[in-house]
């Protein structure tokens, strides 16, 4: 764990420094719709190492690089397969990233050693501002230790990485709340390989049919999208069809869908009373966060409809859950 702290910008104001940290090899943590990011200059190796070094990220995990501009995209890598071109037209700025061929100025430490790259613009105003007066590519996977919840709020940022980061742009609550769906586009038919807060079913009025292949156990697709994945420290077991689970006399934590559970809970989080799967994703990451810092020994998490965002917050949870029954 790192000692000191960062320095906290808010992210609407001057970016001239932060964009200077960057370019000049540091660290900013900034905010994207999604979740946010630990950014530096994707052409310098020696700054993409300390973000393998800040995250505690084995370095066979690749870097996504951020792009200010979906017109950047050709300047960076040159002409790019049809499908590959037509989602980023419909889906950038957005939570989509795409896999393209790593061009030789992307040292290879960002892909780790992959002759491809992962690539996307974020549809967040201070992100794009930054990267575009950086100047630079901005590598940054989401600013979180290697294995944990993912960021959703500057605070979470400061708590999880202190002063391995140089500078957080504070730009407020992410609007997606979970990470970009990343699609390999260059063959016959686009594969998902990490679902993400752009729903499969908008990518196929794109492509027309694509195919999922998450990683889930052993060799993972996505090299990042292990098994045992995106964790809180308590143990999180998912709630099955049938009853709910006996509490034991321990102080449980519980992550509703829409609907509160009956008392008995030491904390309760709802991602949506109205039931929006699209609020429920938005919300998934801050109340693991909560229930986290709640002081409960177990936290019992309900899926939600697996359908459109519902896919990629389930995906979250089942991977939260085989942490536990690996350590557990
Ligand atoms: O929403 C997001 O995508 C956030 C924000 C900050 O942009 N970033 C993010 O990065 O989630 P990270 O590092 O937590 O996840 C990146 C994922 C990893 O699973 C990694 O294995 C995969 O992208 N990836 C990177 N390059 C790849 C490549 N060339 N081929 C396949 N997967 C790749
Ligand atoms: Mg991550």
């Amino acid at each position: 764990m790192s000692t000191g702290s960062p320095r906290v910008l808010p992210a609407g104001g001057d970016l001239t420094e932060a964009a200077s940290v960057l370019r000049t090899g540091g660290l900013v943590a900034f905010p994207t719709e999604t979740v946010y990011g630990l950014g530096a200059n994707a052409l310098d190796a020696r700054a993409a190492a300390r973000i393998f070094e800040a995250k505690a990220r084995p370095s066979f995990d690749p870097l996504i690089t951020h792009l200010a501009d979906a017109a950047d995209l050709e300047a960076l890598v040159g002409a790019v397969p049809a499908d590959v071109a037509a989602l980023a037209g419909r889906f950038w700025p957005g939570p989509l990233t795409l896999i393209v061929d790593r061009p030789e100025v992307i040292p290879s430490i960002v892909t780790s050693g992959l002759a491809t790259m992962a690539v996307r613009v974020p549809d967040n105003e201070y992100a794009r501002r930054l990267i575009a007066t950086a100047g630079v590519p901005v590598a940054a996977p989401s600013a979180n230790r290697f294995g944990q919840l993912s960021p959703t709020r500057a605070e979470h940022v400061v708590r999880g990485l202190g002063g391995a980061v140089d500078v957080v742009l504070d730009g407020g609550p992410t609007r997606c709340g979970i990470e970009s769906t990343i699609v390999d586009a260059r063959g016959d038919r686009p594969v998902v390989l990490r679902l993400g807060a752009l729903p499969v079913e908008e990518l196929e009025k794109v492509t027309g049919p694509v195919t999922v292949r998450q990683g889930s156990s052993g060799q993972p697709v996505a090299p990042g999208t292990l098994a045992a994945h995106y964790a809180p420290r308590t143990p999180l077991r998912l709630r099955d069809a049938g009853a709910l689970p006996a509490q034991d006399g321990v102080r449980c934590g519980y992550l509703a869908f829409r609907d509160r559970p009956a008392d008995g809970w030491a904390a309760v989080e709802v991602l949506s009373a109205t039931g929006d799967l699209t609020e429920a994703a938005s919300r998934l990451f801050d109340a693991l966060h909560r229930l986290d810092a709640a002081g409960v020994t177990e936290i019992i998490a309900e899926p939600v409809p697996e359908s459109g965002v519902g896919r990629a917050v389930n995906d979250r949870l089942r991977r939260a859950a085989a942490t536990w029954h690996v350590t557990n």
